[in-house]
């Protein structure tokens, strides 16, 4: 694999997305695509080894086939309930001559990182938020300035070794060395907010099939994060239920005549949801046979305690860790069930702040368009391997011996786009 080659690979609940890419410049270049339904995943977590590594290997050969090129290393996602973080302090003295260099971050980010960890857990990103100077604090990059004493305060995110190690397991089972293993809403933000809204404060969910992976930044920092166990398809099984109707069945209802309340009538998502709650519309029955008429008001009745049960856990979100403040911007949705309609309205109802839809801001079309929330984490993987520059040094991840690797640390500051 070329130097200027690198790959992503978003392992996701309902799909593995492997995404390979070109350096051209100080951009890039996505080469080709490989898809494939996800299985053996369940809330971002491998529950079946062996269906997972299945599909990773058929997403891998479908993306070298389509770019030309053998895929032997790649960066990943990671998300799921296992994801904790927590915010911790770091001091250190500067060294001798006063002026800081990249060893005195790299010194100060490690002493920030010696935070007791709940057993079976391990560090995966040591996020700076902000760096004082001898007192003097919101310094964003204190490279090159002078004083006697660092500090930073920082993010720091944990995950459980076991689930870390079973998704670095299936991909060296077919051949894909890890190099980095990247929280999925860090990357799903890269790709989906701009630098305006990440300045000035902003709030990211991605909605997935298993999980809703939400983060918060201010100042071009990291400010909170969470992954919460509401995501599409939740949604999708409680249809199956109330519909009495097959997965697949309930997937299609969903899509084209989901409305996620019945504050808004008006879906938009071309889909058919018309603007009436008599419209009515057959789906078939459990056994996949005999079709019956269901009305859209009765539909919406199923998904709509669902909608607002996962836009209460943001807002539960918000209250307990006082994070409004930092949401001068709104929040962005983004991820598959960000497309059912109506969403935006409800969460814009019970949050009481501006909602948009994001996607990757890209026009490559490739065997889809990849400005699709569905691809928010994978393009944003790659924002993350060809444009943030390390601050830092190399870091190890802690765990047990057996999966000790090393990571890149890099520090998602300002140092996006
Ligand atoms: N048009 C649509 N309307 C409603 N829901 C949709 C639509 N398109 C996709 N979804 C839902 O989006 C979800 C999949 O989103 P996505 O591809 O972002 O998930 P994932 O990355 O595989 O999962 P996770 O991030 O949880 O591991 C599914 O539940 C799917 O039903
Ligand atoms: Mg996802």
């Amino acid at each position: 694999m070329a130097d200027q080659i690198k790959v992503a690979i978003d392992i996701g609940t309902t799909k593995i997305c492997v995404l390979v890419a070109k350096q051209v410049g100080t951009d890039f270049e996505v080469l080709g695509m490989g898809k494939y339904p996800s299985e053996g995943l369940e809330k971002g977590v491998v529950v079946n080894i062996a269906k997972a590594i299945n599909s990773i290997k058929a997403a891998v050969k479908e993306a070298e086939i389509v770019s030309g090129q053998q895929i032997e290393s790649a960066a990943v996602g990671i998300s799921g309930s296992h994801i904790n973080s927590i915010n911790s302090n770091g001091v250190v003295p500067v060294n001798k001559t006063g002026k800081i260099k990249q060893t005195d971050i790299y010194n100060v980010l490690e002493a920030a990182r010696a935070v007791p960890i709940a057993e079976g857990q391990q560090i995966l990103h040591v996020l700076p938020q902000s760096y004082a100077i001898d007192g003097l604090g919101n310094i964003q990059d204190p490279l090159g300035m002078h004083g006697v004493r660092l500090e930073v305060q920082a993010h720091i995110i944990t995950g459980s070794v076991a689930s870390v190690q079973n998704i670095i397991s299936c991909c060296e089972a077919v051949g894909i060395k890890v190099t980095d293993v990247i929280l999925e809403q860090l990357a799903s933000a890269a790709a989906v907010l701009n630098q305006d809204e990440r300045q000035l404060g902003v709030a990211v969910l991605d909605i997935g099939g298993g999980t809703s992976d939400f983060a918060i930044y201010q100042h071009n920092s990291i400010m909170h994060t969470r992954v919460l166990p509401v995501a599409g398809n939740h949604f999708t099984h409680d249809i199956a239920v109330g519909l009495q109707t097959t997965l697949s069945e309930a997937e299609r209802v969903k899509h084209m005549y989901g409305l996620a309340s019945s504050i808004c009538t008006n879906g938009d998502n071309n889909n058919n949801h018309g603007n009436s709650n008599n419209f009515s519309f057959e789906v078939l029955d459990i056994q996949g046979q005999d079709l019956q008429a269901i009305q859209q008001a009765f539909l919406t009745s199923i998904v709509e305690p669902r909608a607002e049960e996962l836009v209460l856990l943001v807002l539960k979100e918000i209250e307990t860790y006082k994070l409004r403040k930092f949401m001068t911007t709104g929040l962005v949705l983004t991820g598959g069930g960000s497309l059912l309609a109506g969403l935006p309205e409800l969460a814009t109802k019970i949050l009481q702040v501006p909602v948009r839809l994001g996607a990757p801001r890209t026009e490559i079309v490739l065997s889809e368009n990849l400005s699709n929330p569905i691809y928010a984490t994978g393009y944003g993987l790659l924002i993350h391997l060809f444009k943030a520059q390390s601050k830092s040094n190399l870091n190890l991840v802690d765990g047990p011996t057996a999966v000790r690797v090393f990571y890149r640390m890099r520090t998602w500051v300002s140092d996006l786009f």
